[in-house]
């Protein structure tokens, strides 16, 4: 049988835990922070890392469910990047339970953990294939050529793609956090209403946001009391959306590759779920997309991205540092 890992996830605002065994997600347990810094309209470091201390036990425990603790094989748990105070409390707490149970220790890659985030689906990942990772602090196009091994192909000069819909929601009085929002706000709106700036022109990988978020506030001021939210909601979603796409899937071409995984939290929004399956198919191109939970911030991943490490023969010691900036394995 496949070893059973723990995973814990606490690099920015959710605490998280699960209980995964080989591919099988068997709990995905989240304590969400964001109605607390919805109050402060952005996450406030030293605030998460609190709530991370007070979620921490209760999350564990409850992801655990009746399994006893000394079933689990390894504790993966990431330990980069991220808010420095938040990692630190899931590292510190999986430590005390590597300790204590004397099971191995797994510091797993937070994009890595969203890359495995597809392993969490029933669909054969084949190798090399093509990610888009879009979070709230990245926007990379990956080949993968094996679980571990990572070429980066582009990615932002700038604001990443979840930091682009936050920062236009805040623009639009919209709220935090801003993807889902604008998703909604976006329902029935006309994306053809306002043009608005698509970052780098020409046939580069790389990507631009910060041109977005000038010209939604520009709008916001010149348009005043006759801006249309929703239009404007749904011209910031398509100008983000396709630039994703068209960027992605010409990658996919140009290197010859046949999967395109779409991971992170950006890669919830419906209208670039759908856009990507429906232009990468036309090509003879599979989309694959982990589901709801597993595409915001989760512990499942980290648990994915565990137990395809311990079966590599990863084991990290006691002295698992974290660090707030790292480069994804290659
Ligand atoms: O991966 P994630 O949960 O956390 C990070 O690692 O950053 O990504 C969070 C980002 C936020 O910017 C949030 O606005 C965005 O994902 N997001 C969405 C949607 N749901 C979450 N963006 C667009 N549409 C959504 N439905
Ligand atoms: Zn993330």
């Amino acid at each position: 049988m496949d070893p059973l890992i723990l995973g814990i996830e606490t690099s920015c605002d959710e605490t998280a835990a699960a209980l995964v065994r080989g591919r099988s997600v068997l709990s995905n347990v989240i304590a969400t922070q964001i109605a607390m810094h919805a109050q402060w309209g952005g996450v406030v470091p030293e605030a998460a890392a609190r709530a991370h201390v007070e979620a921490i036990i209760p999350v564990i425990r409850e992801a655990l469910g009746g399994t006893p603790l000394n079933r689990i094989n390894a504790i993966a748990v990431t330990n980069r990047p991220g808010l420095v105070g938040a990692l630190s409390v899931g590292v510190t707490a999986a430590k005390a339970l590597a300790r204590s149970l004397s099971k191995p220790l797994l510091g797993i890659h937070h994009l890595e953990g969203h890359l495995c985030s597809v392993l969490g689906t029933a669909a054969e990942i084949v190798f090399p294939h093509l990610a888009l990772i879009v979070s709230g602090g990245h926007t990379e196009i990956v080949r993968v050529n094996a679980w571990g091994n990572y070429e980066i192909l582009g990615q932002t000069i700038d604001d990443a793609a979840g930091e682009a819909f936050d920062k236009s929601s805040r623009v639009l009085g919209l709220g935090f956090p801003g993807g889902l929002a604008i998703q909604n706000a976006a329902t029935g709106g006309s994306s053809k209403r306002y043009a608005l700036p698509q970052g780098l022109s020409g046939d580069t990988l790389n990507f631009s946001f910060s041109g977005l978020k000038t010209a939604v506030l520009r709008l916001a001021e010149s348009e005043g009391k006759n801006l249309s939210v929703t239009d404007a909601a749904a011209s910031v979603q398509e100008a983000i959306v396709k630039v994703l796409v068209e960027r992605t899937v010409r990658a996919a071409v140009e290197f010859e590759l046949r999967q395109i995984t779409l991971v992170g939290g950006v890669s919830a929004n419906l209208a670039l779920r759908s856009r990507l399956e429906q232009q990468a198919q036309r090509l003879g191109i599979d989309v694959v997309v982990p589901p709801l939970d597993l595409s915001t911030d989760n512990a499942a991943m980290i648990g994915l991205a565990g137990a395809v490490r311990f079966a590599q023969g990863q084991r990290d010691p006691l002295s698992l540092d974290v660090f707030p900036n790292a480069d994804l394995p290659n």
